[in-house]
């Protein structure tokens, strides 16, 4: 894509979709294999209910139903897109990357496509990502999917966990603009932090003294990691106002990571900022990982209560410690 000289090119995003698998499981259905309550579970993290992928449903299956419903509301075709970017920390393979099944599947072949892990910050990741491929020029048209299938590596033996997660995809299609679309993303990590929220299963390190069969699965200090994750996303919200020279007044929306609703409120409180424009779905589909932040971004446009030229911000906290945000003109 060429530039001309003096004008700026930014990333908008021209169509969002979502897809949740069909099968859902309550609180109580739950409570029936493990010792807790709806009670418990609704009043520690706000969730009512997740999704789970059916036996053979994969990432990249929620990823694709997921970016073609982007596409259509984009009104895309697969021959416009010039790169697909996937924040995942469960693909199908090792390797091809989810992106490139999905880009097989699409027909969208030629275009870059590649994965994000930055567990459940993958979708801001991943559109920072995009956003600098589009801002540079190198790109004019971009997909990027966050999508996740935590069903396959929680311990469902497990209270402290298996409560938490679901299944889920969401994606946007990011196109370039001269008008302001994407105005910043701050992304951060700190790998000192891994044994707080880890999956001891890898490749190259091995199994970590898990038997292969018994599967990998998350392993989560909740506590420390509830308590690390509010101070982070205080300071990277103050952190993307300060860049932009905005006050916490002037947001429209806040779109966060769908982990917990005690975490949520929290960032509401620090951005002074109602309940009523949050967008809040962790009720429907628990932590969804890199699916949540684009799941509750469609979800809100979808419904209308996102509006074109409000101001949003976006954040994200996981694993690794990972976190990051991202404000927007949608
Ligand atoms: O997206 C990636 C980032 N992840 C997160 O953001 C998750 C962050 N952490 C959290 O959301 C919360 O820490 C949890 C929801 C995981 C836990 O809530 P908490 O208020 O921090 O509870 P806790 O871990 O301090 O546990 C309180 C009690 C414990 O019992 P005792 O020791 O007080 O007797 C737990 O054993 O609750 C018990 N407990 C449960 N009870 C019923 C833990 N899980 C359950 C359960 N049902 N599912």
């Amino acid at each position: 894509m060429t530039q001309a000289p003096g004008s700026r090119i930014y990333s908008r995003i021209a169509g969002t979709g979502s897809f949740l698998p069909e099968r859902t499981v309550t609180n109580d259905e739950l409570a029936k294999s493990v010792d807790t309550s709806d009670e418990w579970i609704r009043s520690r993290t706000g969730i009512r209910e997740r999704h789970l992928a059916a036996e053979g449903q994969t990432t990249g299956d929620l990823g694709y139903e997921a970016a073609i419903r982007a596409m259509e509301a984009a009104g895309v075709s697969a021959a416009d897109l010039d790169m697909i970017v996937v924040g995942t920390t469960t693909p199908d393979l090792i390797f091809p990357s989810t992106a490139c099944l999905i880009q097989a599947r699409l027909g969208a072949d030629g275009c870059a496509a590649m994965d994000v892990n930055a567990a459940c910050s993958g979708f801001v990741y991943a559109l920072s990502v995009a956003d600098k491929f589009i801002r540079c020029g190198d790109a004019k048209t971009v997909l990027v999917i966050g999508a996740e299938t935590l069903s396959r590596i929680v311990d469902w033996t497990e209270r402290t966990t298996c409560v938490l997660f679901g299944d889920g995809a969401g994606a946007v299609v990011l196109k370039a603009d001269s008008e302001t679309g994407v105005l910043s993303t701050h992304l951060h990590a700190d790998g000192s932090k891994k044994d707080l929220l880890w999956n001891p299963v890898g490749v190259s390190a091995g199994f970590n003294g898990v038997e292969p069969n018994a599967g990998a699965r998350i392993i989560m200090k909740g506590n420390d990691v509830f308590k690390y994750a509010v101070k982070a996303l205080d300071s990277v919200v103050d952190e993307t106002l300060a860049a932009n020279g905005l006050d916490k007044h002037d947001l429209d929306w806040l779109i966060p990571h769908q982990a917990n609703l005690r975490i949520i409120e929290a960032t509401a409180r620090r951005l002074d900022m109602s309940m009523d424009n949050v967008i809040v779905t962790v009720d429907k589909h628990g932590n969804t990982s890199s699916g949540s932040v684009p799941l509750a971004l469609d979800t809100a446009i979808r419904s209308g209560r996102v509006q074109r030229g409000q101001l949003l911000l976006l954040e994200a906290f996981g694993g690794g410690f990972t976190w990051g945000s991202a404000l927007l003109r949608y």
